[in-house]
């Protein structure tokens, strides 16, 4: 028998304090001497992005030069977003409007234009490159070599089309299940977002972020702070969040990120606790700018700026509204469909509400951004160059990512894997749809466009067809393809399908959701749908055993689904290979170690994140009404299971008793006590016994993922610095209290303890 020692290092505890700004000499000269030859009205232009669509003529399919000469010409706009008449292009068109606008802002400025594009899951802008499975299912591998290749792959990828800067990757902490953006980021986790969004973010942006090369990217980290939690779950409604959770969950992201190299971060559109991020001076200026001291770009959202006086009535006009979001930090307006910011810019400047000091900071960081891409040097590069465009290696790795990330939840008699000669009956709306295996961010910003680009992938029809000889199809209910109809269902009598059924061995039911983005995804009903549940209760007169495949971009309420399941697995949006990734695992081909990286939750009003605070679980309360407040989920956190079987013991620390500065080594055992290898993600908790903040029940302090060999053992070490378990007392400090901590990975469990208090100024823990 074989052991493995594995060292880990918890990614973001091991992060040395640093300042986040790094100076280089060639970059700084070349910036003040752009700067000092400026006048407002430029500085203003740059300070501006606005849509393609401006200045693009979607019936010719070409620049308009005359609108063109108005918005950089005349208006020194700065930079652009978006594609092309809301299609899908290549890079070669990609191309083709890029050189015109840089020829133009070269001409007019001797500044380039800085073109973004929102490069979600792979380049997913481009009609033919590589998609890799949405950030949920990468942080469902756990395994952040995929954040790695996802990210290599962007910044190939999108630069192949002229485009140096992706508005991603998403970080938000996505801890309302309703929420229609849960599918963009990296989970509910703190931790297991910071590891994957700062991996991503080295992976796109390259080794050395004050030269990137033609192979990178700059990113835009999004969407600061505190977005994934609204209150309601619609999406862009307000989230009220405690400051101290703020700081010790929410902005641990984004700080791993920026820490990690981040050149720009895009802000959440809603507000937080009453102020609209896009206000919010505290935590633009004081948090990133001055306690970070990172010398990066903060661009809005889109059109975010106008939201302050039409949404959210804290300015009485536009021009108050820019006043308000450049004097919190805000450096570029993303304004799409107008040019008159920079003119109102001016205005302010000259009646003085906005210093001239702000301007030059603002536009600081937008020439620092272009002098980092290397776009003064070159607007625009050899397109010849891209040879490995949507090449095997990152489709390998985009099929191996979905591989690792599709969750087995149930698996009741070992149902799975099937027989290769079961007679299968394959039903249900997501059965044969490239457009819900993707998700939003695909070809187009609701995911509509799949059926004309995704063609030469393979539906979980088309995958189950080729992987098994037996298989009968019959939809039952299908999904309304009309633009912003993805929500109805067309259904059919289930008579055919249960008729089917009965001849059958075993029914494969795809359930879930069509594709969505951002509030077009607002639903009133967390329930997945009631035809759907129909459907699988009419199958289950059958007696045969079912297998449910959810395909969903968040947990929709199953409760009934999987009590009359044989077998359950939750593959997410695992993209244009997820489907032979399924028929591989429900073969056997493969195996499942894939874990959730959220909570999937029993009941609607009954929505929890896994480190919820001890007392949101409460047994019994006697008295007039048995006060219950018992916590209840579907699946936890962290749960998946898998063809093999996986024993822990032995977990062992170097010291029981320690004290804030020291670095504590975790050890334990795992071993593959099944005759199949496999892979599992060890994943380790520490739980604070008494705080004097109520404390959460338990939190995620690293993972590693092992591979086995049936009867291999492996020890695996997580090793973690001691401040790692501090939280952010209401004073908002870092604050790690003496006292006892109990640490577990599976079933084993150790105390260790914390001899002294120290409590931490700023944001820093060195
Ligand atoms: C989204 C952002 C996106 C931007 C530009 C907004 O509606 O919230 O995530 O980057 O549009 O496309």
């Amino acid at each position: 028998m074989k052991t493995t020692d594995i060292l880990i290092v918890a990614a973001v505890g091991a992060i040395a304090f640093c300042s986040c700004k790094v100076t280089n000499d060639p970059v700084e000269k070349k910036v003040e001497s752009v700067l000092k030859t400026m006048s407002l009205e430029e500085k203003a232009g740059q300070m501006v992005q606005i849509n393609l669509d401006m200045v693009y003529d979607q019936y010719t399919q070409t620049v308009i030069t005359d609108k063109l000469d108005y918005f950089v010409g005349e208006k020194k706009i700065g930079s652009f977003l978006n594609v092309p008449g809301g299609h899908c292009p290549d890079p070669a068109e990609m191309t083709k409007f890029i050189s015109a606008l840089q020829q133009k802002s070269m001409e007019t400025m001797g500044i380039p234009t800085i073109y973004g594009l929102d490069m979600i899951h792979g380049s997913s802008y481009y009609a033919d490159a590589t998609i890799f499975p949405q950030e949920v299912n990468i942080a469902a591998t756990f395994n952040p070599e995929f954040a790695a290749a996802m990210g290599k792959s962007i910044g190939y990828e999108t630069r192949a089309g002229m485009v140096p800067w992706t508005f991603s990757p998403v970080m938000d902490l996505s801890r309302n299940a309703a929420w229609p953006r849960n599918w963009e980021s990296y989970g509910e986790d703190p931790l297991l977002q910071s590891v994957m969004a700062s991996t991503e973010t080295r992976a796109i942006q390259g080794e050395d972020r004050n030269n990137i090369d033609q192979f990178h990217c700059a990113v835009s980290i999004k969407h600061y702070l505190g977005y994934g939690a609204p209150a309601t779950g619609k999406d862009r409604t307000p989230a009220y969040i405690d400051y101290p959770t703020l700081r010790e969950k929410y902005f641990a992201p984004f700080k791993a990120c920026i820490e990690a190299g981040a050149l720009s971060l895009m802000v959440n559109s809603a507000s937080i606790n009453g102020i609209p991020m896009h206000a919010n001076y505290e935590l633009l200026t004081k948090w990133l700018k001055e306690e970070l001291d990172w010398d990066g770009m903060i661009v809005t959202d889109w059109a975010d700026i106008n939201n302050l006086y039409t949404r959210e009535y804290i300015a009485k006009d536009k021009k108050d509204a820019i006043r308000i979001g450049i004097n919190a930090g805000i450096d570029m307006i993303m304004e799409p469909y107008d040019a008159d910011a920079t003119d109102l810019i001016c205005e302010l400047v000259r009646e003085g509400k906005i210093k001239k000091s702000r301007i030059d900071d603002a536009v600081r960081r937008i020439l620092r951004l272009k002098v980092r891409l290397g776009l003064f040097d070159a607007p625009v590069w050899d397109a010849q160059q891209y040879t490995e465009y949507g090449c095997r290696e990152f489709a390998d790795a985009s099929y191996r990512a979905a591989v690792e990330s599709e969750v087995l939840l149930k698996n009741e008699n070992k149902v799975l894997p099937l027989n290769r000669n079961s007679r299968i009956l394959v039903t249900g709306p997501n059965a044969n749809t490239m457009r819900a295996l993707n998700g939003g961010w695909t070809y187009s910003w609701q995911g509509s466009d799949n059926l004309e680009y995704g063609e030469r992938f393979n539906t979980i029809l088309e995958a189950l067809q080729k992987e098994f000889t037996n298989v009968t199809y019959i939809p039952a209910i299908s999904y309304d393809e009309a633009y912003g109809q993805w929500q109805n269902e067309f259904v059919s009598s289930f008579e055919p399908a249960v008729a089917a059924a009965r001849n059958s061995d075993v029914i494969v039911v795809c359930l879930g959701e069509n594709t969505y983005c951002e509030t077009p995804g607002n639903i009133d009903d967390i329930n997945i749908s009631e035809n759907q549940t129909a459907l699988v209760k009419a199958l289950s007169s059958t007696g045969k055993p079912i297998v449910t495949i959810l395909n969903e971009g968040r947990p929709r309420v199953v409760r009934e689904i999987e009590r009359l399941s044989s077998a359950v697995v939750d593959i997410m949006l695992p993209g244009n290979y997820g489907a032979d990734a399924l028929a591989d695992l429900l073969s056997g081909d493969e195996n499942f170690s894939g874990k959730l990286p959220f909570t999937y939750p029993k009941y609607p009003n009954s929505i929890h994140t896994y480190d919820y605070k001890v007392s949101e679980n409460q047994t019994t309360m006697e008295g007039a009404y048995n006060y219950d407040a018992k916590m209840d989920v579907q699946w936890e956190f962290g749960h998946g299971l898998s063809y093999s079987n996986f024993e822990y013991s032995d977990l062992t620390v170097n010291r029981t008793c320690f004290k804030t500065d020291d670095t504590l080594e975790f050890c334990v055992k795992v071993r593959n006590t099944s005759g199949r290898s496999g892979k599992e993600s060890v994943l380790l908790y520490s739980s604070d016994m008494v705080a004097s903040r109520v404390p959460d029940v338990r939190r995620l302090r690293a993972f590693e993922k092992v591979s086995l060999e049936p009867g291999e053992e492996a020890v695996v070490k997580l090793r973690i610095p001691a401040s790692e378990l501090a939280f952010v007392g209401t004073d908002c400090k870092w604050t790690l209290e003496e006292g006892d901590f109990r640490i577990s990975a599976g079933n084993q469990a150790i105390t260790i303890h914390c001899n002294k208090t120290k409590i931490w100024e700023g944001p820093n823990r060195q």
